[in-house]
């Protein structure tokens, strides 16, 4: 197959959902469709149940299976599929976000009683950032939900997107009696199953009086005047605007019932985006170059305290990348040579000899790859484009243990390079502050300080409402605001400036009073 063909039969995506919106589920359907696996219940998934405050052995166990699961990749009607799985739990948001970088379009799902919940809306801001293209499944319409319409208006305004349904639910709840497949014109009757696929039935019109027949007159009056009001109201789907990412596509179904979901993967496959250019701090990346280029999107770090190798996920930008092949990490500025990269199919991981533009290869890594890394056949390339975001809880860390202060500081240093929190240095007291977005982490980091690194470390607390990166054409400007929120003060791991705002009365005080001063949320601007 050529390399054109290889790229452009890719999806490459990922979906996120606020935590039991059905994620899970519905990426375990898929799996079943592409035959990666063969009964429902297969997919353990790797999200750290919400009752698990800090049960840190079922945390190890489950971060220890993630590694097969993190990437999923399976063939479906001649196209690659890869699933980029991304933490249930939302103290890991950091993870879905630097997730997001590697894939080239998302499917959002959202609980048709909940609607838009808190971190669908923060995930949406993500896609944004970079116009991910986004497609929406409205789940558990076996339920008892909003009205369809109400949500689609909901999802317009609290997501910010247009929106465009391509199915369209008979009632929902007791009552649900199926989708009506916009896109391909077909009809789908409900029957609750959790293992098989019900078969769609062909239905070119809808005024066709087999759909009286078929759903009662009632229900096929009402899907006539809904489908009327749907062409009234919403643009026909156009692929340029979702492409963009300003319009999304909405399906509705049962995740679990397994219904609704082939019609969602029929078109996602359709529709969706094969690999696309990625922007480089030189130039922006084309994926069907001939040569390989790709970055570091995710360490993940093995489990066995004796061998502290870990797995680096690169995500394949252009060309094709190939087993035993020099290729240069641009930072380190050296050739590295890998003997057995790893490949994810049906939830294994396999050794493999190459892989396209769109894939995801694990590279296994003895503290060679930080996250951000890129990779090529010799360009000097710096893929832009993994952001932090400003942390929402900060601890002081300290050392508790003084006879291992150096075990303990190159664990802080080689976990902040994995990405599991990040890490700001005050510059009036020098001492060193880590922020996350959730309590787990900071247990995360303890535990796993003392269990590889033999470091024992304690938490002390600090008050602090935000981490802003600033930056300021004026120097003296800039020189003056440090010097008056000299405690304020840090630097992040790259050794850019950071305001520690106390409050967000500060906060928009500095803004005020600094007028040319800018400040960021996120470490990418
Ligand atoms: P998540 O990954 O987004 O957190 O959600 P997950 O798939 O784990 O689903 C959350 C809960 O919602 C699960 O129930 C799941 O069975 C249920 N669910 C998913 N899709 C549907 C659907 O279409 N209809 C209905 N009625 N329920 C659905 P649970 O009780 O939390 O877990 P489990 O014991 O069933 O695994």
């Amino acid at each position: 197959m050529s390399l054109y063909f290889e790229i452009q039969r890719r999806r490459t995506f990922a979906i996120i959902s606020h935590p039991d919106a059905g994620k899970t589920t519905l990426t375990e359907k898929l799996l079943l469709f592409g035959g990666a696996i063969h009964v429902a219940g297969a997919v353990k998934s790797n999200k750290i149940k919400k009752t698990a405050t800090s049960d840190w052995m079922e945390i190890e166990k489950q971060r220890g299976i993630s590694v097969a699961t993190s990437v999923m990749g399976f063939e479906y009607r001649n196209f690659k599929i890869n699933i980029l799985d991304t933490p249930g739990h939302q103290d890991f948001a950091e993870d879905t976000y630097r997730t997001l970088t590697a894939v080239d379009s998302v499917i959002i799902v959202v609980d048709t009683a909940k609607g838009v919940e808190s971190q669908t809306r923060k995930l949406m801001e993500v896609c944004r950032m970079r116009n991910t293209p986004v497609m929406i499944f409205v789940n558990k319409m076996d339920r008892e939900g909003k009205d369809p319409f109400d949500l689609l208006d909901e999802l317009e305004s609290e997501l910010n997107i247009a929106v465009r349904p391509l199915s369209w639910p008979i009632n929902q709840g007791y009552t649900f009696k199926g989708v009506y497949n916009i896109y391909k014109q077909n009809l789908q009757l409900y029957t609750p199953n959790k293992q098989t696929i019900s078969e769609s039935i062909e239905l070119i019109d809808i005024h066709d009086q087999e759909l009286d027949v078929l759903v009662g007159e009632r229900d096929a009056k009402k899907l006539r005047d809904d489908m009327e009001l749907i062409h009234g109201v919403y643009d026909d789907f156009n692929q340029e605007k979702y492409n963009a990412g300003e319009l999304a596509p909405v399906f509705f179904g049962s995740a679990l019932n397994n219904f609704g979901v082939k019609e969602l993967l029929d078109c996602f496959v359709e529709i969706a985006p094969s690999p696309r250019s990625v922007k480089s701090q030189e130039r922006e990346v084309n994926p069907y170059e001939e040569t390989f280029t790709g970055f570091v999107f995710k360490i993940h770090a093995n489990m066995d305290p004796n061998h502290r190798s870990c797995i680096a996920f690169v995500k394949i930008c252009s060309g094709k990348f190939e087993r035993n092949v020099n290729y240069k990490h641009i930072r380190q500025g050296k050739m590295l040579r890998f003997s057995s990269p790893t490949a994810f199919m049906a939830q294994k991981k396999e050794t493999v000899d190459e892989a396209f533009a769109g894939d995801i290869v694990g590279l296994p890594d003895t503290g060679n790859f930080k996250i951000g890394d890129t990779l090529t056949s010799g360009e000097e390339l710096h893929f832009k484009g993994i952001p932090s975001f400003s942390p929402e809880m900060f601890k002081y860390i300290e050392n508790a243990d003084p006879m291992k202060t150096k075990q303990l500081d190159k664990g802080i240093h080689q976990l902040m390079d994995e990405g599991v929190a990040q890490l700001f240095i005050n510059q009036y007291n020098n001492r060193k502050i880590i922020g996350t977005v959730g309590q787990l982490q900071f247990e995360v980091i303890q535990y796993r300080l003392l269990h590889e690194y033999g470091a024992q470390c304690r938490w002390e607390p600090v008050s602090l409402f935000k981490a802003c990166w600033i930056e300021s054409d004026d120097p003296i400007e800039l020189d003056n605001f440090k010097k008056r929120k000299a405690q304020y003060i840090a630097l992040d791991k790259h050794g850019r400036d950071v305001f520690l705002a106390d409050s967000g009365y500060v906060l928009q005080m500095a803004q005020n009073d600094f007028k040319n001063i800018r400040f960021h949320f996120t470490s990418e601007f």
